[in-house]
C-alpha cells in the first residue's frame, strides 16, 4: 500500500469480517473471526490486507484457507485487492505442572515394541515440523542405544556445551539441520556404557532434563525406548506432555505391545493427576513396494487403524518400508532431507500436520 493514500471508508470493515465470518477453521469447527483469527485488518480505498493467525506452521489447510478468505473478501464491494498474511502462534496444552522452560510442547514418541521405527518416525516429524516452519528440539531419551545422533550424522565425540551459572548446570543441546538435539547419548561416552539402573535412571534423567536450555520451541519431540520401564515413568512424571504419538507395524503382536504402551499413557496420567492425551498413530512398514507398484503388505493390514481405533485417535499416516528410510538412517541424513517432497516425505508432512492439528485443537479447548 502506497504511504500517499490516505485511509477511507470505501470498503467496510464490518463487512469483510462478516464475510470471513464463512471461513471456518475445520478441526475446531468455528469460524476464524470467532476464533480471533484475523489480526491487523487494514482497509485502504479498495485495498484491504490482513493476517490470518493460525494455532501452528505446520496446520495442513493453510493454502485452503488463505484461498477461499481472498475469495470471499474479493466479493465484498468496492474490494480491488486482497493482501492476506499467513501467521501462526503455536498454542500450548495448558499443564498443571506447569512446563519445560522455553517449550511449548512436549511430544512424546513411543511403542510398545523395539525396532518398530519409533526413532524413524521421532527424527522424520521433527524434521517435517521445521519444514513447516515450526521451532523444533529433538530428545532422545533412548538409554538403552541412542540411535537418533548416528541418524542425524553427529560424530562420534561431538558433545554439546556446557557451562556452570551461580552453580548451576546448563547444557544446550547440538544444532542439527535447524533442529535442537539432546541425546541421553551424549551423557555418556559412546564406547563406555554407563549400566543404567531403575533409581538411577530416575534422578540422572530428571537433572540432566532440567539443565537443557532449549531457548524457544514450538514443539519437543520425544524419543521414548520401547516398553513401560523406568526412563518412561519418569518422563511421564517430571515432563509434563502435551502427549504422544504412538508408532506401530501393522502385524498383531506389535498392536497388542502398542496398546499396552497407550494404555500406560492414560493410567501413569491418572495416577500423577494430569491427562497424557494420544495424539494419533502411525502405522510403520505397512506396505513394500515393488518396482511394478505393486504393493506387498509383508505384515498385513489395518493394525494401524484398528490400534488407533481402539484409543478414538486418529491414524496420523502410513509409512511404507523403503529402501530410502533405512539409508537415510544410516548415512546421518533423513529422508525428510534428502527428498522432502517424495511420497515418503509427502507422509511425514502429513504426520506432522496431524500432530499440530491436533495439539491446536487440544490447547484451544483447554483454553489456551
Ligand atoms: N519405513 C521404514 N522403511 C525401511 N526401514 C525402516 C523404516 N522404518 C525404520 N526402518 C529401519 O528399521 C530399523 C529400526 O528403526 P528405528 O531405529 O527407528 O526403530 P526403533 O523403534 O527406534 O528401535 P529401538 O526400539 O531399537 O529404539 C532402522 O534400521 C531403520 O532405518
Ligand atoms: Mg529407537
Amino acid at each position: 500500500m502506497a504511504d500517499e493514500i490516505i485511509e477511507d471508508d470505501s470498503v467496510d470493515k464490518d463487512a469483510v469480517l462478516r464475510a470471513l465470518h464463512h471461513v471456518q477453521d475445520p478441526d475446531l469447527g468455528r469460524s476464524i473471526v470467532e476464533l480471533d483469527f484475523i489480526k491487523n485488518l487494514r482497509v485502504c480505498g479498495g485495498n484491504v490486507a490482513f493476517d490470518i493467525e493460525l494455532t501452528t506452521p505446520a496446520c495442513p489447510v493453510k493454502e485452503q484457507m488463505e484461498e477461499q478468505a481472498r475469495d470471499l473478501v474479493m466479493q465484498v464491494e468496492n474490494v480491488q485487492n486482497v493482501a492476506i498474511n499467513m501467521t501462526s502462534r503455536t498454542r500450548q496444552v495448558v499443564d498443571i505442572r506447569g512446563g519445560i522452560p522455553g517449550v511449548k510442547n512436549a511430544v512424546a514418541v513411543a511403542a510398545g515394541k523395539g525396532g518398530v521405527g519409533k526413532s524413524t518416525t521421532a527424527v522424520n516429524l521433527a524434521l517435517a515440523l521445521i519444514e513447516s516452519g515450526a521451532k523444533v528440539g529433538l530428545l532422545d531419551a533412548d538409554i538403552h542405544g541412542p540411535s537418533i545422533p548416528i541418524m542425524l550424522g553427529i560424530a562420534d565425540g561431538e558433545q554439546p556445551d556446557g557451562e556452570e551459572v551461580d552453580g548451576v548446570q546448563r547444557i544446550y543441546p547440538l544444532d542439527r539441520f535447524g533442529l535442537k538435539l539432546m541425546s541421553v547419548g551424549f551423557l555418556t561416552q559412546r564406547d563406555n556404557p554407563i549400566i543404567w539402573r531403575g533409581p538411577m535412571i530416575g534422578k540422572m534423567l530428571t537433572t540432566f532434563l532440567s539443565s537443557v536450555i532449549w531457548g524457544d520451541l514450538d514443539y519437543l519431540i520425544i524419543d521414548l525406548p520401547p516398553g513401560t520401564g523406568d526412563v518412561q515413568l519418569t518422563l511421564i512424571q517430571n515432563t509434563p506432555l502435551s502427549g504422544a504419538v504412538i508408532v506401530t507395524t501393522p502385524e498383531a503382536v506389535a498392536g497388542e505391545d502398542v496398546i499396552r504402551a497407550g494404555k500406560m499413557f492414560e493410567k501413569m496420567g491418572q495416577s500423577i493427576g494430569a491427562h497424557v492425551p494420544i495424539l494419533g498413530v502411525v502405522e510403520n512398514m505397512s506396505w513394500f513396494e515393488a518396482p511394478n507398484g505393486e504393493r506387498h503388505y509383508l505384515f498385513g493390514e489395518g493394525g494401524g487403524a484398528r490400534i488407533a481405533g481402539t484409543f478414538g485417535v486418529p491414524l496420523l499416516g502410513q509409512v511404507p518400508r523403503e529402501m530410502g528410510i533405512t539409508q537415510g538412517g544410516d548415512s546421518g541424513i533423513p529422508i525428510m532431507l534428502s527428498a522432502p517432497h517424495s511420497p515418503v516425505g509427502a507422509v511425514y508432512q502429513e504426520i506432522a500436520g496431524g500432530v499440530a492439528r491436533r495439539i491446536a485443537t487440544l490447547a484451544m479447548e483447554s483454553g489456551a
